[in-house]
């Protein structure tokens, strides 16, 4: 049985064969529509979520499959006291396959470990959030046609965002890969990643303005700034309007460069950009749900 906690427990390999089967998902949905016929799949989402939890769930519908699960850690036996331990061991009764969201780092693993079925990790704490980097990686390679030999700027809160660090983490396997990353002094990158970097050799650049690298780069990665991981109110405040991409600054960029969001936005993307052709990242979000219709058949190793 396999799970998937992190964007690396798959090899390149296999993250081209997961592309292509979302690729012809995309093109034939109606061959995949009964390919989870009897199959169910649990959402425990012990965190606010709205893409990830209902790509899911869409996923496994437009799989033919049935969907159950829980929304709020609070509407749970998790405000009782019971463990993730325990919770997925009683899931397991009820379903195929289960996503996880949980506000502690590592939370899915404890669960992967005492599971009876996949477990995949839709996010945890500040850690990793690898399903929405299959989906970062599915909308690069289906919409630049490769993965690899481009420079990408990450934006903004690089300290906390867990789709910074898990995209960066799956980037680095990629040839010829160089890095922007664009955050005040206070959100940068953790030193774990930077080190990383640096023990592969590859090349990256910290800065603070927008500017200094906008005409570089043929991939932004924007990211918000994650109030819900400040200790305090006034810090996040201070920080929360730090960048705004609007139409002067795609002015600076390349003709073809992409805009990524992981999205939700706050205010670091202007509305005014979403009708640039380069802004994809309402394309992204459907591109989440290929790819997680990709992962459920793979995990659950049903051929079409
Ligand atoms: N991208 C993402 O994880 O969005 P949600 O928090 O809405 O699931």
């Amino acid at each position: 049985m396999r799970h998937l906690m992190n964007p690396l427990d798959f090899t390149t390999e296999e993250l081209d064969s997961l592309f292509d089967l979302a690729n012809d998902i995309e093109k034939n949905p109606a061959k995949y529509a009964h390919a989870c016929e009897g199959k169910k799949l649990a959402t425990c989402f012990y965190e606010p979520s709205t893409r990830t939890r209902l790509s899911f769930e869409s996923a496994m519908l437009g799989l033919g499959g049935q969907v159950l699960g829980f929304s709020d850690a609070g509407s749970s036996s998790a405000a009782k006291g019971e463990s993730v331990s325990d919770t997925i061991r009683v899931i397991s009764c009820y379903a195929d396959i289960c996503a996880m969201r949980h506000p502690k780092e590592g939370a899915p693993m404890v669960a992967a470990e005492r599971s009876g079925i996949p477990v995949i990790n839709a996010g945890d704490g500040g850690h990793q959030h690898p399903t929405q980097t299959l989906t970062d990686l599915l909308t690069i390679r289906s919409l630049k046609g490769r993965l690899g030999n481009f420079t990408i700027g990450l934006c903004g809160d690089l300290k906390f965002g867990r789709t910074a660090h898990s995209l960066i983490n799956a980037l680095v396997r990629y040839p010829n890969i160089h890095f922007y990353f664009i955050s005040p002094p206070e959100l940068r990158v953790p030193d774990y990643i930077t080190d990383m970097l640096k023990e592969k050799k590859i090349v990256y650049k910290e800065v603070i303005r927008l500017e200094e690298c906008m005409p570089m780069l043929d991939l932004l990665y924007m990211t918000r700034v994650q109030r819900e991981r400040f200790f305090n109110e006034e810090d996040y405040v201070r920080l929360k309007d730090f960048y705004i991409l609007n139409k002067p600054k795609m002015a600076m960029a390349k003709k073809d460069m992409l805009v990524l969001h992981p999205l939700p936005r706050v205010n670091e993307i202007s509305v005014e950009v979403d009708d640039d052709p380069r802004a994809v990242y309402f394309k992204q979000v459907q591109y989440g749900v290929y790819v997680r219709m990709a992962l459920i058949l793979t995990l659950l190793e049903i051929q079409v």
